[in-house]
């Protein structure tokens, strides 16, 4: 996958994307990312990047020739190296579609994606209206601008990417995955400060474990996110648990359930 970030603060990607699995992942050629300085798309002699807002107002917003110029120059190479293709031109705003893992295993399906980040108090709506394809919120906040929001989408579609991460099945069971949270992970030692792991886990029995990890990740999606239950994908005797644990008056500690 190739992923095209457009900025006004190349520097705040150094970190990120040099460490661990993503390092990893651009050493093994599975991604390319390309940080653009919005500022090099610039053709007056001050660089300028935002203007006063017409109809006035405070703060600065983001003239559209830059970011028009920056992705026709990016869509251009692309289509000469690589063809054509469905290609995702994705504004990074607190008014896009909420970000979630559902949406990261779309993205993770394209083989390119342009990701431009929002600065100052906004962008010109004719970046909306006539060169995104889409829109992006990572959360009811609001940053100082699209960088970190791109950092979190490109980390959650990355370990998506098949080969990324050690063993395929890893995502599998991840939180938001398959709709529920993640079930409880014990390592070494057995007994640690007098706290035990569950027997099940110790009991070898792989039908039996598969069987408690299922039911306390619906146990643990209930307690905390009870909202996700809706839309998970239950049987019905999985049903029947969330009915009976949602009218006892307290949840069972997690050793009582099997
Ligand atoms: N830019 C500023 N706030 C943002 C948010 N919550 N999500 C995506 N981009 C943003």
């Amino acid at each position: 996958m190739q992923i095209d970030i457009l900025t006004l603060f190349p520097q705040m990607f150094q970190g990120p994307f040099s460490t661990g699995i993503f390092q990893r992942a651009i050493d093994h050629k599975l991604v390319s990312v390309n940080i653009h300085n919005i500022r090099d798309y610039t053709s007056d002699k001050h660089h300028t990047v935002d203007d006063y807002a017409y109809g006035g107002g405070a703060g600065m917003i983001l003239k559209p020739e830059p970011i028009f110029e920056a992705v026709e120059s990016i869509k251009s190479d692309i289509y000469r190296e690589k063809g054509g293709g469905e290609l995702p031109i994705i504004l990074l705003t607190p008014q896009g579609r909420l970000f979630s893992q559902q949406i990261a295993l779309e993205l993770s399906r394209y083989s390119h994606l342009i990701l431009i980040c929002g600065r100052y108090e906004g962008v010109d709506e004719r970046i909306r209206e006539h060169l995104v394809t889409d829109e992006i919120s990572i959360g009811d906040y609001v940053l100082s601008g699209g960088e970190l929001a791109a950092m979190v989408v490109v980390d959650a579609v990355v370990r998506l990417l098949p080969g990324v991460l050690g063993s395929e099945a890893s995502t599998l069971d991840d939180s938001h995955s398959n709709g529920l949270l993640e079930y409880p992970q014990y390592t070494r030692p057995a007994v640690y400060r007098g706290w035990s792991v569950p027997e099940v886990l110790l009991s070898g029995n792989h039908a039996q474990i598969a069987r408690w990890r299922r039911e306390q990740a619906i146990i643990r999606t209930l307690e905390r996110r009870p909202e996700l239950l809706d839309k998970a994908n239950l049987n019905l005797e999985e049903r029947r648990l969330v009915n009976r644990l949602s009218t006892s008056p307290t949840l069972p500690p997690s050793d009582e359930i099997h």
